[in-house]
């Protein structure tokens, strides 16, 4: 069976669980590895629990055998500049990771490599896996369209679709067999998950892009959620939104990482800090330092880490 191809059967609503399920969780080999090498899943479930999200979604991030992503050894090049030098990560599920680092050091890069949103660039080229449930992504069977189905994308700037408010978060849903009605009701799950349902419910036919930019975020959110994906990706998704507009995502982020596995790219070091349960630092395309958002940021472990999360290093 093709990679992802069971996804396409449980659109048809016949098939049970997706997850080929890996369930090693280790904490991946990074450039410098925090010691000791924790079982970051577990670290950050108890973290969670701690913090008081509930014991059902603890549970439920311990025992689930929904996807991991491990990246290994990964090298990218745009040409002859190579970006990514040797990334190994592993990411859990139902979690949320974040990626920072100094602008240039390639966190966008390894993000879009995450569901070869870069395939389509000249010249650009992958070295070394991408796992997804332990299946390599960049396999010559793998189908990039359903890929990306799993491994939804959201980005700095809300991109919504000169199209109504419905049509834009049906979108995605063309070509998945589903009626009228199904898609109707999809599309009002999508909107409630991604916190804008009570705000649109009644101009679901207006143009989306009458939405303020906090709106039409969390429009490009729901768009992404309404082709039920298990990841989602988001690089710097409030840098263009007000404050006001950037706690309201960043409140949906702390509610999506309980059923989604979330990597989330992110200037904001605040920002980071409050939502992420793991965090990894990239500096010029290698990964300086993975390890516990708390660990990361009360405790590095490379003087690096420390000069840029203290503010010392741009
Ligand atoms: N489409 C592209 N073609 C050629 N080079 C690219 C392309 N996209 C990125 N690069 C190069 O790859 C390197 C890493 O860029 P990337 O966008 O991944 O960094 P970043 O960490 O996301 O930076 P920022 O924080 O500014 O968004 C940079 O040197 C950049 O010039
Ligand atoms: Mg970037």
């Amino acid at each position: 069976m093709n990679l992802f191809e069971q996804r396409r059967v449980n659109e048809n609503g016949r098939a049970g669980s997706v997850a080929v399920g890996s369930r090693a969780m280790t904490l991946g080999s990074a450039a410098v590895a925090p010691a000791p090498a924790a079982d970051i899943a577990e670290v950050s479930s108890s973290m969670r629990a701690a913090s008081g999200a509930s014991a059902g979604a603890a549970a439920r991030a311990q025992t689930s055998t929904a996807p991991i992503i491990a990246a290994e050894n990964l090298r990218t090049y745009y040409g002859h500049n190579e970006v990514l030098k040797g990334v190994s990560l592993k990411l859990p599920q139902r979690s949320l990771t974040a990626l920072i680092g100094p602008s240039g050091c390639g966190k966008t890069t390894f993000l879009r490599t995450l569901n070869r949103m870069n395939d389509h660039i000249p010249g650009f080229r992958v070295e070394g896996k991408v796992l997804v449930d332990g299946r390599d992504i960049y396999a010559p069977d793998v189908d990039p369209v359903l890929l990306r189905r799993r491994v939804g994308m959201v980005f700095q700037r809300p991109n919504p679709f000169p199209l109504s408010i419905l049509a834009n978060v049906t979108w995605g849903l063309r070509g998945h067999g589903l009626s009228r009605k199904e898609q109707r009701e999809r599309a009002e799950e999508s909107l409630m998950k991604a916190g804008l349902w009570d705000e649109v419910k009644d101009r679901l036919k207006e143009p989306a892009l009458r939405l303020s930019g906090g709106q039409q975020q969390r429009l490009c959110i729901a768009r992404a959620l309404a082709v039920r994906p298990d990841i989602l990706l988001m690089d710097e998704p409030t840098s263009a939104l007000d404050p006001r507009a950037s706690t309201k995502i960043e409140e949906l982020m702390l509610e999506l990482k309980k059923e989604y596995t979330v990597v989330l790219v992110s200037h904001n070091m605040h920002q980071a800090r409050r939502v992420s349960d793991q965090c990894a630092f990239f500096l010029h395309g290698e990964v300086v330092e993975y390890g516990p958002t708390e660990q990361v940021f009360e405790n590095p472990q490379d003087e690096r880490t420390s000069a840029y999360v203290s503010g010392r290093l741009g």
